[in-house]
């Protein structure tokens, strides 16, 4: 592709997922524009991607087929939300999470942008409802849901409005898979989408295990680290369950399901987790942890 007709997509907000999402989308060989309302920022941000881009490269692990260098001169900054909205195709928004921030940029987009432009938003908890209600045409509206850090964890969960044309799902959804994600559809809206819903079943379950002390935090960790993540790693529940009993999953059902019906009833409330209940907890941890920032 020469530099004219290579096709670009903006990203709003420079911050650490705003960067990821810039160098996905380059190393795809797209072009990207990145905004920042903070002046500056977006160029500092750029600095912060070059380097990365050739630490990756010395380390054997960019992805893409073109060069650090080559990707790098795909990624330009603006401090000027209409010119980086000029030309683009798609608009990847990174801002903080906070509603109203959120709903008030895309306002600003959808004024700056011809009809056929998508609208995506990197939120992790907010429904597409709520983020896009203040945007008049939310049929090219979706949640693009990352997960940190998207250069290296591929999923991405594809989340509509009620109103988002099928047709939006669809070119988001191979523009993930061109780019090297590996995109999902969630059908509808639902708070937590898929991802955070499952995690915070098994966050829930190890908080009640800990906190009616049937097991310590370090060994609580060792379930999941030497024992169920190994399987999950590779393959889902659906898949694993399929693949337990001779017949499948009908039949694993037949086998397992009353046990699992079972103990899902002993499952408690949800847990306390900031109280006074919380605090042994908290303490053990510290003690047993390395510091780590996820979400
Ligand atoms: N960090 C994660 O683990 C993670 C994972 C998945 C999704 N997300 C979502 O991605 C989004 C960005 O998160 P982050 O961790 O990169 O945040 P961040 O604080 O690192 O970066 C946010 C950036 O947005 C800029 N910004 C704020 N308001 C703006 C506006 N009105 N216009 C333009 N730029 C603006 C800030 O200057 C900052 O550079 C959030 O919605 C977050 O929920 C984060
Ligand atoms: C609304 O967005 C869709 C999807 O991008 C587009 O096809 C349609 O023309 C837009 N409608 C209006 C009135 O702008
Ligand atoms: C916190 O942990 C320390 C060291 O393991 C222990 O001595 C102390 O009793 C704990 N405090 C609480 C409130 O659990």
């Amino acid at each position: 592709m020469s530099s004219s007709d290579t096709k670009i997509i903006t990203v709003i907000g420079s911050g650490l997922i705003g960067r990821s999402w810039a160098m996905v989308f380059a190393s795809g060989g797209y072009s990207v524009k990145i905004y920042d309302n903070q002046p500056g920022q977006s160029t500092k941000a750029i600095v912060e991607i070059k380097k990365q881009l050739q630490e990756l490269e010395d380390a054997q692990m960019l992805r893409g087929e073109a060069t650090a260098l080559q990707q790098v001169a795909l990624i330009s900054s603006y401090d000027d939300l209409s010119q980086a909205l000029e030309g683009a195709f798609f608009v990847q928004e990174c801002v903080f999470e906070q509603l109203e921030v959120k709903q008030s940029i895309f306002q600003d987009i959808e004024r700056l942008v011809g009809k056929d432009v998508i609208l995506s938003s990197s939120t992790s908890c907010l429904v597409p409802s709520n983020v896009f209600s203040k945007v008049q045409n939310r049929s090219r509206c979706l949640v693009s849901h990352p997960v940190n850090p998207p250069y290296y964890v591929k999923l991405v969960e594809l989340v509509p409005h009620p109103e988002t044309a099928p047709a939006v799902m669809d070119t988001t959804h191979t523009l993930m898979t061109k780019v090297g994600q590996a995109p999902v559809r969630l059908r509808k809206e639902i708070d937590g989408f898929a991802l955070n819903r499952v995690q915070a079943a098994i966050i829930a379950e190890s908080w009640r295990l800990v906190q009616d002390g049937i097991i310590s935090v370090k060994d609580i960790d060792l379930v999941m680290s030497e024992g169920l993540g190994m399987r999950y790693a590779f393959i889902g529940p659906m898949e694993t369950m399929h693949l337990n009993a001779p017949e499948g999953l009908e039949d694993y059902m037949k086998r397992y399901g009353p046990g699992i019906q079972r103990v899902l009833t002993s499952f408690g409330p949800v847990p306390d987790f900031c109280g006074e209940g919380s605090k042994g907890i908290i303490n053990a941890s510290k003690t047993t942890k390395r510091a780590v920032k996820s979400n």
